[in-house]
């Protein structure tokens, strides 16, 4: 049972049940430009992650960037949120919900970012570090940006989504690490949430097979403690059952003839913010 491929030129603007395969170069020139501009926001806020800021100030500094840059936030009236970013602290896995909370010394936080620039989604996301932070949490964070780019460095034409699930999942458990079910990567485009849904676990040569102009996320969600999350009365922020520490990291790629690009790299070489100390 595989999903069918349609080229995305000749589908409608929403989710179909198909995949769509953009054309490379255009549709790959106008991702890079959202996906640069989706990480040069991440980027600016490493120097305010920091100590005594509020996660409603990150979230402001990070609408105002992308304004200012000529997009929009994709998050914003998405589903009925409200927020241009994620902020998801300690053991909320995903889907943190901007606030009053303060940063406080030792606290570990995902900041995830979607921006629609031209029509185009660039979506990422990195984990921050607050002042010094236990050793646990480190090893979790360099485990989660690792697991990502095992996963980013399989795709290409020929493989298959199980093998991008497999290289994530057999090397977070071989860390000792579980990898969170509930949520998955997701094609990405002009649509937001797309065909197909990305695994970050998942079995060698199973589903479907990679071919040149796919374009998804890659969004481990990794836990120190076993893999359930639920989700928390605001409708929003998921965080693992058992309260032990979560962490994500997330890139926009496209599948290239040859192998693989990766949208959301960071312009100021700031790939994983969670290693500085601030
Ligand atoms: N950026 C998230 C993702 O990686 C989606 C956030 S949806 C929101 O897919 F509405 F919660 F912002
Ligand atoms: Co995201
Ligand atoms: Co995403």
């Amino acid at each position: 049972m595989s999903t069918s491929f349609v080229p995305a030129t000749e589908a409608p603007l929403r989710r179909t049940g198909e995949i769509k395969l953009y054309d490379i170069p255009s549709a790959f020139a106008g991702m890079r430009a959202a996906g640069q501009l989706a990480a040069g926001c991440l980027d600016m806020l490493v120097a305010e992650t920091k100590e005594g800021v509020t996660t409603a100030r990150l979230d402001d500094l990070a609408r105002q960037y992308v304004l200012d840059h000529g997009a929009m936030p994709a998050c914003v009236f998405y589903r009925g949120y409200r927020h241009t970013i994620c902020t998801s602290l300690n053991h909320v896995v995903c889907h943190g919900i901007p606030g009053a909370r303060v940063l406080r010394d030792g606290d570990v936080l995902n900041i995830d970012v979607t921006v629609i620039l031209d029509g185009w989604h660039g979506d990422t996301s990195r984990m921050y570090a607050v002042g010094e932070t236990p050793r646990k949490a480190q090893r979790l964070m360099d485990i989660t940006y690792e697991a990502m780019m095992r996963g980013i460095a399989v795709i290409k034409p020929g493989a298959t989504l199980g093998d991008l699930g497999y290289a994530i999942q057999s090397y977070a458990e071989s860390e000792r690490c579980a990898v969170v079910r509930e949520f998955c990567g997701h094609g990405l485009g002009r649509v937001f949430h797309d065909e197909p849904n990305i695994l970050h676990y998942g079995k060698r040569g199973q589903g479907d097979t990679l071919r040149p102009g796919m374009m998804f996320t890659v969004e481990p969600m990794l836990n120190l403690g076993a893999a359930p999350v639920k989700i928390l009365g605001d409708g929003w922020t998921a965080v693992t059952k058992d309260k032990s520490l979560s962490s994500q990291y997330e890139h926009s790629v496209g599948v290239t003839e040859t192998g693989v690009e990766i949208f959301t790299t960071s312009p100021a070489g700031l790939h994983q913010p969670h290693t500085l100390t601030g």
